[in-house]
């Protein structure tokens, strides 16, 4: 035993192991020690390692999140409608009883005043869609980057987004409206691959009479400015009366590029419509959503929701004939005369 020399005299624990007969009498205690010794390592390893664990797990740290026990069906994806159903796992929170309740993807792709506000308050009326509104609004660089438009949207899929539409642990349809000219159409390509991958539905809102749109837009740029309402700006508003008094505005309207701008917003809804054309899509005008409720139906139904009936706490602002409402009407009455665009002066198709 050639290792006897090496190990040093006084080592007591080795000369226990190597030399019995020297050491009888103390190696019943240093055995007794050893075996404690060794046992109290075993089990205080033992419990850091669980304490960890649990208390890792308690702060859904530890690997997996706590609930990936528990599977949820596998999705059947409904090939006859082709919605692709998700079970997101929020962050921040857990989705209790309706952890299983699979989740649609959607988007509202529309543009400025064609009743995207309103849509989306119908919408957001329906207890298992979530709405976000406008989560961009190009006012900071970063929404010019692509990775962070592709974070913000994947934190509204994962039900991660909070906004007062969250309704979190029951959503079975979760979306934002997204303007077309907010950088949707800007990185088409990165988007609607990334629409189809992960299955989400558009729903192009537009509005077919643009000159009422634009009474709209000038009305709202007005408002911006004169704060006509106790000295608030309303993009919105709930009372009739709160209507009247933004509607008693009447803007003029600059006659010689006016159907050069009809023919630029055409341009622009069409080439979406035909960039968009790939993904799961509906078109929807405002128009016919004002004239006939039933239309929200048409829309559950691609959102794939129970269909229950949708309302409201918004009152339209204009609802006088365009004739009221533009201060130079025969002049614009002049101008659209003879164009593509001559429907949208006799139009008396809503009050
Ligand atoms: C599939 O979608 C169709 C059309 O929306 C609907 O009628 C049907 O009930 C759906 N089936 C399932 C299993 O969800
Ligand atoms: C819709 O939401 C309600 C209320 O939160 C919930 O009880 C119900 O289970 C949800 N339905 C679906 C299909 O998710
Ligand atoms: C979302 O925001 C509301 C109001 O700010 C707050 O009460 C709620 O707790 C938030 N929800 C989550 C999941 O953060
Ligand atoms: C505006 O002021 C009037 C009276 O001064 C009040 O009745 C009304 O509630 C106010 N509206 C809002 C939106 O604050
Ligand atoms: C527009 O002008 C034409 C004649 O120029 C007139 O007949 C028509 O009534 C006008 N339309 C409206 C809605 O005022």
């Amino acid at each position: 035993m050639t290792v006897v020399q090496v190990q040093p005299k006084e080592d007591i624990l080795f000369q226990y192991f190597l030399d019995g007969k020297t050491h009888k009498k103390k190696s019943v205690s240093w055995r007794l020690l050893m075996v404690i010794i060794v046992g109290f390592c075993g089990l205080s390893l033992c419990f850091v390692r669980v304490g960890r664990r649990t208390l890792l797990k308690e702060a859904g740290l530890y690997g997996k999140d706590p609930v990936s026990h528990f599977h949820c069906p596998n999705i059947l994806n409904n090939a006859s409608n082709s919605i692709q159903l998700h079970y997101p796992r929020p962050k921040s929170y857990q989705r209790g009883e309706c952890i299983c309740t699979p989740v649609h993807f959607f988007v509202i792709l529309s543009m400025q005043r064609s009743g995207s506000g309103w849509f989306e308050t119908l919408l957001n009326d329906h207890p298992n869609i979530s709405s976000h509104g406008e989560i961009f609004h190009r006012g900071s660089m970063q929404e010019r980057n692509l990775n962070f438009i592709k974070r913000r949207i994947g934190e509204v899929y994962n039900l991660d987004y909070n906004s007062s539409a969250a309704k979190n642990v029951c959503t079975s349809a979760v979306g934002f409206k997204w303007m077309l000219n907010q950088g949707a159409l800007e990185y088409h390509k990165e988007i609607i691959s990334y629409f189809r991958k992960r299955g989400v539905s558009v729903i192009f809102l537009l509005r077919r009479n643009l000159l009422r749109r634009l009474v709209s837009i000038l009305a709202n740029a007005y408002d911006r400015e004169a704060k006509l309402i106790n000295g608030t700006h309303k993009s919105h508003v709930h009372s009739k009366q709160e209507a009247a008094e933004l509607a008693a505005f009447k803007p003029t309207i600059k006659e010689d590029t006016l159907v050069d701008s009809f023919r630029k917003a055409v341009e622009l809804s069409q080439n979406a419509l035909k960039l968009f054309h790939g993904t799961r899509h509906i078109v929807i005008y405002y128009e016919d959503l004002v004239k006939n409720k039933k239309k929200l139906d048409q829309v559950q139904e691609f959102l794939g929701v129970r269909i229950v009936p949708l309302k409201s706490n918004q009152v339209k602002i204009h609802i006088q004939p365009l004739s009221d409402q533009i201060r130079n009407w025969d002049s614009v009455n002049k101008t659209l005369r003879g164009t593509e665009f001559e429907d949208f002066l006799a139009d008396a198709e809503y009050i």
